[in-house]
């Protein structure tokens, strides 16, 4: 069995564009039911009346800010009334904002607003539910590179997405506890995906499309993957992995923070093969 499987339901946030939107078409596309949900009312009825033209009866939609739980709520009753019992979630609303450890409160609070009480929202509103109803789903976070390496520059996107990293790992976790459980929990993490987020006119070339995403969170997901760590054109597996594997020697080496990007740390980090 997979969640993916023709008339289930999906729930999607952030669908009106991008890595939602591209995940919400897949899903279409193994012939389930979404909801899709974004803050962007006039975005999301195009994109809403496009799938629907594709999936009559498939496609309902929800104008839904993540960041604040009554609407978040409203989203669940109208993803059940429409589709029935929700099996998979697809947390993917995020924005991105500059943002210096210390100063810009607002940067802040939109980030962590968006980015991460979204997906606390997101959870709180519908895994007691996805829990009581015994059926077999999946939970996917979205997540990100910066929040496992912490590149400097973007502060609080970085918080937001180890956050999202932190509360996905502890979701598995709950979900392993429940005996007979049927649940899974999968933190997507997409590397650099050309999208309104990144920006504007033709795709440069290291960029995936958020189709590739998609096909790859689907492909991770069916694997029983929690880890579901997209490459991009230029970065590969191997390259994530050196990165991941000496960020978190910093701690167990007693390197200074972020030495990656320690001019002292340099040639160090050049001649390290991985692990
Ligand atoms: P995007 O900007 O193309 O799409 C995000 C969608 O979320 C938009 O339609 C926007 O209107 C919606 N949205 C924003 N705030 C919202 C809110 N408060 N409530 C409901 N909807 C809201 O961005 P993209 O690239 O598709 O990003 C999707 C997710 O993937 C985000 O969580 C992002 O952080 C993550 N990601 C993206 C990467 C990339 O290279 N594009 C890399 C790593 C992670």
């Amino acid at each position: 069995m997979s969640v993916f499987e023709g008339g289930r339901s999906a729930v999607v946030t952030g669908a009106a564009g991008g890595i939602g939107l591209a995940v919400a078409r897949a899903c279409l596309g193994r012939g389930m039911r979404v909801t899709l949900a974004d803050r962007d009312g006039e975005r999301l009825e195009a994109v809403a009346v496009a799938l629907a033209s594709e999936a009559p009866d498939r496609v309902a939609q929800a104008v839904c800010d993540v960041a604040d739980p009554a609407s978040v709520e409203h989203l669940r009753e109208v993803a059940l009334a429409a589709h029935g019992p929700v099996d998979l979630l697809v947390n993917n609303a995020g924005i991105g904002r500059a943002s210096k450890p210390w100063g810009d409160r607002a940067a802040w609070e939109a980030t962590l607003g968006v980015n991460l009480w979204g997906v606390l929202n997101g959870l709180a509103v519908f895994v007691p539910g996805m829990m009581a109803g015994g059926r077999e789903g999946a939970v996917v976070n979205l997540g990100s590179k910066q929040g496992i390496t912490n590149p400097p520059g973007n502060a609080a996107y970085n918080v937001s997405k180890a956050g999202v990293k932190a509360v996905t790992e502890q979701l598995a976790w709950e979900f392993r506890q429940v005996p007979g459980g049927r649940l899974s929990a999968h933190l997507l993490v997409p590397g650099f995906t050309w999208t309104g987020m990144t920006g504007t006119g033709d795709r440069p070339e290291g960029a995936w499309t958020a189709d590739q995403v998609a096909a790859r969170m689907i492909e991770g997901v069916e694997a029983g993957a929690f880890y579901i760590i997209c490459p991009d054109n230029e970065v590969d597996w191997a390259t994530d992995r050196r990165r991941i594997a000496w960020g978190a020697g910093d701690l167990t080496e007693g390197r200074p923070a972020l030495s990656r990007w320690h001019p002292d740390w340099a040639e160090a980090f050049g001649a390290y093969p991985g692990p």
